[in-house]
């Protein structure tokens, strides 16, 4: 309708034109001396100091005059005069193609949807096939380029952002390889493309073909076909083996499955169909399991393991969106293709699209001309049901394993932050580094993702928020003597929150230390030259086992983004802050003995509250919101890019 628009009020209704964005500047070379002063400020309180002696020595042998970095450096500068990106490559396969670990938990996010109220089986087909009309709105917006373009919020507003990301949404896939894997990507088609989505459904897969002699389906026969799809999985003669589970194992052992797997021409077939699909729809039975927070979290990270809903997946798709007939539902995505970022946008529109056209269905289905939709047939050799019987046993430690606690922080939100003329993001950062030095008793090498999308094919680097002024404050705080008076408690809260925000700013202007680190050791291995010491000294490996891993993903729309941990010891920390509240969902591993997410939170809670007494009391600056001078030192920017 013309007055309704499903794309937030605030956004710039602004349509992509190719060359806006190809017109960004290119990520720069950040200059080497500054890479490796600052490697060692970010490492020398984090490591013991013998150590750091050495490591010292090593950086600086690295950095002399005439030395290998300036070599490397000359090299790396080279590259990003004839690449769009100088580091996405060596990234992409660092962070995705080379990681081994499987899929789900260890490095796929998912967007938890509310609980919804499904009466029946068609209540939740109904939703889906709305969900499925959605989708298909959203990808013809993509092709069309008429995305309005992303412009950055918060620290340094205004620019626009690299659409590229979108362009993989619905047209990547994840190929397994037995070192490495590859993100394949469809060339897209002028001519419309018959179009199929895999429905999985039982751990049954089904094509549903979603463009039928050019035509579109419309949400009634979308209806149909998924009706169709769910009584074609209740026949238990017809029922083959879960082979989604494979997708679910370490990517060395899905690999050699696949390889086994595709000897045969009906399997290679159903692969085909796979891997060239839209995206997934998993059509997931009730997991009998209370519908909490944390639950639905778990069961979209992992599905629930072998008797729930964890071989109705297929991990290498970018896109597989879950809904549950017991009303919990979600998306899991495979993250080598895009962040978590364009994840949001593109389910907040599915979402304000599902809310603003009604449903277009009847209460009867229609009787349909339509061809029926296709279960994709597998032959398993015994080889196929050897390599199943280890990915299910894989999945169920995996399941066993995860350590979850998704929670909703009431006691205050971005709001009060802002008070107190302190980035939010800043603030709840230096919350967890409290919260971690009060569960261990010491700061780790800690990961926040910082876009990069102002630049040309950019992605993420790393805003390392265990800062020597960060560990200067939280000492303080642990000191429960009264010695450490509230100004000086306060001065040291306002010292960490500008070293994080200066950080944030040097990470989303291209300037942070990892991806130029990652790009000087993948150079020099490139050129076939022997690994520099600072790469094989132990103070580099420390600095990139990442025991906390953070994000924030902010949404508009009432849902969380929420993964696992990126090490065997680690945290993973997502975080959503809203106005009043701040949402929290914390991952950790059983196994490790180290780690509890659920203390993890109570102590989060508890430093949230005393940061806040701590503002409350003796924070001077905040006033009432009217000057746009802060305290970092920092102009506030206005949205349009102009400053206040
Ligand atoms: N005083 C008052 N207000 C302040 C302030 C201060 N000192 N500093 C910032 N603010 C305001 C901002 O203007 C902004 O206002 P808005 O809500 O009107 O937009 C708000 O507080 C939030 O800013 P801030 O908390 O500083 O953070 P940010 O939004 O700039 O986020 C990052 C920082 C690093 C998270 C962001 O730059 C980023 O890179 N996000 C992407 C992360 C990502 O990729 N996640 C997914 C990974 S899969």
């Amino acid at each position: 309708s013309a007055s309704f628009s499903i794309f937030p009020k605030e956004h710039p209704k602004k349509l992509m034109t190719c060359n806006e964005w190809d017109g960004l500047p290119k990520l720069p070379v950040p200059p080497l001396q500054q890479t490796l002063d600052m490697y060692l400020k970010c490492m020398g309180h984090l490591i013991p100091e013998e150590q750091f002696k050495k490591t010292k020595v090593v950086v600086e042998k690295f950095g002399a005059p005439g030395g290998m970095g300036e070599f490397l450096q000359k090299k790396l500068l080279e590259r990003s005069e004839h690449t769009a990106n100088w580091v996405y490559d060596y990234w992409l396969e660092d962070m995705y193609l080379s990681n081994r670990l499987a899929l789900p938990v260890n490095s796929s996010p998912v967007m938890v949807f509310p609980k919804q109220n499904f009466r029946s089986q068609s209540d939740s087909l109904r939703f889906a096939a709305h969900l499925i009309s959605g989708i298909l709105e959203y990808k013809s917006l993509i092709d069309g380029r008429a995305l309005p373009v992303d412009y950055a919020r918060g620290q340094l507003a205004g620019t626009p952002l690299c659409m590229d990301q979108y362009n993989k949404v619905f047209t990547s896939y994840r190929l397994p390889g037995a070192k490495m894997d590859t993100l394949v990507a469809q060339k897209s088609t002028v001519m419309p493309e018959r179009e199929h989505i895999i429905v999985a459904c039982k751990n049954q897969f089904f094509v549903l073909d979603v463009v039928i002699n050019f035509r579109r389906l419309n949400e009634k026969d979308l209806y149909t076909q998924l009706e169709r799809i769910k009584k074609m999985s209740d026949i238990e003669e017809e029922r083959l083996p879960p082979i989604g589970l494979l997708t679910s194992d370490g990517r060395t052992q899905w690999a050699e499955a696949r390889s086994v797997l595709i000897k045969d021409s009906t399997n290679r077939d159903s692969l085909d169909m796979i891997e060239r699909c839209l995206c997934l729809v998993c059509l997931d039975e009730p997991s009998g399991t209370e519908q909490t927070d944390t639950n639905r979290a778990l069961l979209m990270l992992h599905g629930g393991g072998t008797d729930k809903n964890g071989g109705n997946r297929w991990y290498d798709k970018p896109m597989q969106f879950v809904i549950g007939a017991d009303g919990c539902c979600g998306v899991v995505c495979e993250h080598s293709p895009f962040e978590g970022i364009v994840l949001v946008q593109c389910t907040e529109y599915l979402l304000r699209y599902m809310r603003g056209s009604p449903s277009k269905l009847v209460r009867a289905a229609s009787m349909s001309e339509l061809p029926a939709p296709r279960r994709l047939r597998w032959k398993c050799s015994p080889d196929i049901q050897t390599f199943l019987m280890a990915s299910a046993d894989k999945l169920q430690r995996l399941v066993k394993n995860l350590d979850m606690n998704v929670s909703k922080f009431t006691g205050y939100g971005k709001e009060f932050i802002k008070k107190q003329k302190m980035s939010p993001d800043a603030y709840v950062q230096v919350a967890l580094q409290l919260t971690f030095y009060r569960c261990h008793g010491r700061l780790v090498p800690t990961y926040e993702s910082a876009s990069i999308r102002r630049f040309q094919e950019g992605r993420v680097d790393n805003i390392r928020s265990s800062t020597p002024e960060a560990l200067a404050f939280v000492k303080a705080m642990g000191n429960s003597s009264k010695i450490t008076v509230c100004s000086l408690k306060i001065e040291l809260l306002w010292t960490a929150i500008k070293a994080q925000t200066n950080y944030t700013i040097l990470a989303i202007t291209g300037m942070a230390i990892d991806n130029h680190l990652l790009g000087l050791r993948e150079i020099a291995k490139e050129l076939k030259l022997e690994k520099p010491e600072l790469f094989s000294d132990t103070t580099y490996a420390t600095s990139i086992h990442f025991i906390l891993s953070t994000s924030q993903v902010p949404t508009i729309e009432e849902m969380f983004c929420c993964y696992g941990p990126v090490v065997p010891n680690g945290y993973g920390a997502c975080y959503n802050p809203q106005m009043d509240h701040i949402i929290f969902c914390v991952s950790s591993f059983r196994d490790s003995a180290e780690t509890s997410s659920d203390l993890f939170v109570k102590t989060l809670e508890g430093c949230l509250k005393e940061m806040q007494d701590l503002c409350i009391k003796c924070n001077t600056e905040a006033k009432p919101a009217d000057s746009t001078k802060r305290m970092d030192g920092t102009t506030k920017v206005m949205k349009n890019g102009s400053k206040a």
